[in-house]
């Protein structure tokens, strides 16, 4: 099975020192966020499961991780952890993400799915489509430090039940699979399998996820709609 990172470990078990609100830029979305910073002055994103649904997308956004750590493309989503974090209110469960340094917005830049070389696009269009995401707007990904994509925002896929169609899997739907993308299918299935079962504990979602996965390497292809 596909082992947890030593970042994982630090970001699931580091003290946190400081905690305060998130500014983010506009309303809507996940409603309950927090900076923290961990032991060292790691900064990162908490969002609270204050609520099942909120409950929910956190799991998603730790989901999302393991998906792409285990596809062995852990450059284009940070590293993202369930755990408990200080609130004025007490302990509370979140998912916590490291900050991408120097982060901007495709909305905030200007920038289109066109603009995304044509590797990290259908990348994310294959996470996409494993996952289901319904929320790849322009406000959803962007560049780290202008030179680098990133992806956030994973609250909004099948693991939340709020699963739909990405952009870029839309832009990218059909295309064919090369050596490199199967093999790195095929250790998904392998082995993060296993790691998102033990993360998610929800037998259903799991399979699904890993008979896209499956779908794909019949098909050496994306395709995401069976
Ligand atoms: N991992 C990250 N690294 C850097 N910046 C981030 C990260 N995650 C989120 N942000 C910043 O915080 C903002 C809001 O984050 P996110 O999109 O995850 O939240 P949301 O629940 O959709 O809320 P919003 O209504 O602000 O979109 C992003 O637009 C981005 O500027
Ligand atoms: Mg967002």
């Amino acid at each position: 099975m596909e082992e947890p990172t030593s970042l994982e470990h630090y970001l699931r078990t580091a003290e946190i020192d400081l905690f305060g609100d998130f500014e983010a830029a506009e309303g809507g979305g996940h409603p309950s966020k927090e900076l923290v910073v961990l032991r060292g002055g790691i900064g990162a994103l908490a969002k609270l499961a204050l609520s099942d649904p909120e409950r929910r997308q956190c799991r998603s956004e730790a989901g999302a991780y393991v998906v792409a750590h285990a596809l062995g493309w852990d450059d284009l989503i940070p590293v993202t952890v369930l755990r408990a974090v200080p609130t004025r209110e007490g302990q509370v469960d979140a998912s916590v993400q490291i900050l991408w340094p120097a982060f901007a917005t495709a909305a905030e830049l200007g920038l289109d799915e066109a603009t995304v070389p044509g590797d990290d696009a259908l990348r994310t269009a294959l996470i996409d489509g494993l996952l289901l995401n319904s929320d790849r707007h322009s406000g959803n990904w962007g560049l780290v430090a202008g030179a680098r994509l990133g992806l956030i925002d994973h609250g909004h896929t099948a693991i939340s039940g709020l699963g739909g169609i990405s952009g870029f899997y839309e832009q990218w739907r059909g295309h064919p699979l090369d050596d490199e993308h199967r093999g790195r299918l095929e250790s998904f299935v392998g082995h993060g399998v296993g790691r998102l079962q033990e993360l998610l504990d929800d037998e259903g979602v799991v399979r699904s996820i890993a008979e896209r996965a499956s779908s794909m390497l019949a098909a050496s292809a994306l395709v995401a709609d069976a």
